[in-house]
């Protein structure tokens, strides 16, 4: 069993996020960061096998957890204050979504099938994939806002797609899906 003080880890990040540009392009290079810190997060989750000597990798889970929060942050604030996407921005921007829609389920996957290597851990793994359906979801209905109508109209599958892989994630440690 691991023992491991929760309340030395700051779960929060305080963000300092820096307003470049915003338009439909700036939204669709943004997906694309997004898309390699889920990668990153995912592979150092497989690296965790847990034990003592896992305890680095832990951490480094834990930090990846918080910069892919702050890029989602930063995807939301990008998309808030772009004009609408127009086409073909909409079609680029959804795109790019759908692109990073498997990497995202499967890294979820990835994380849901170490609930019990985390063991101890598990509180914060949970604290993290609370806080990070939240921001998805906020940045989903900050792209939503600025599609153009067909894209809108598919919109909701895909977030339900993805809201299905958070939840299953997050009873796998046990916590409540919404
Ligand atoms: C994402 O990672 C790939 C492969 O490592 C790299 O080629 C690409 O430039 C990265 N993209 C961004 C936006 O960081
Ligand atoms: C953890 O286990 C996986 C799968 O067996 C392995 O690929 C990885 O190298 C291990 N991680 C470490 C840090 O040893
Ligand atoms: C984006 O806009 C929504 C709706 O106005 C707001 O609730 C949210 O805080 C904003 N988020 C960011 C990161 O700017």
């Amino acid at each position: 069993m691991m023992k491991f003080s929760i309340g030395s880890i700051c779960l929060i990040a305080s963000t300092s996020i820096s307003l470049v540009a915003a338009d439909a392009a700036a939204v669709q290079a943004q997906i694309a960061v997004i898309g390699n810190y889920t990668t990153l997060l995912q592979s150092d989750v497989n690296n965790f096998n847990g034990s003592i000597p896992g305890l680095p990798w832990a951490l480094q889970v834990q930090q990846d957890a918080v910069n892919l929060y702050r890029q989602v942050e930063q995807g939301t604030s990008l998309a808030n204050a772009s004009s609408n996407f127009g086409e073909p921005g909409s079609l680029n921007v959804a795109s790019a979504l759908l692109g990073i829609t498997g990497k995202v389920k499967d890294s979820l996957n990835a994380v849901a099938a170490k609930a019990s290597t985390f063991d101890d851990l598990g509180p914060l793994v949970l604290g993290s994939l609370y806080q990070l359906k939240a921001s998805t979801d906020s940045f989903g209905n900050a792209i939503v806002a600025k599609f153009a109508p067909l894209e809108k109209s598919v919109a909701p599958s895909v977030q339900k797609d993805l809201d299905n892989s958070f939840n299953n994630a997050i009873m796998a440690y046990g916590g409540n899906p919404a």
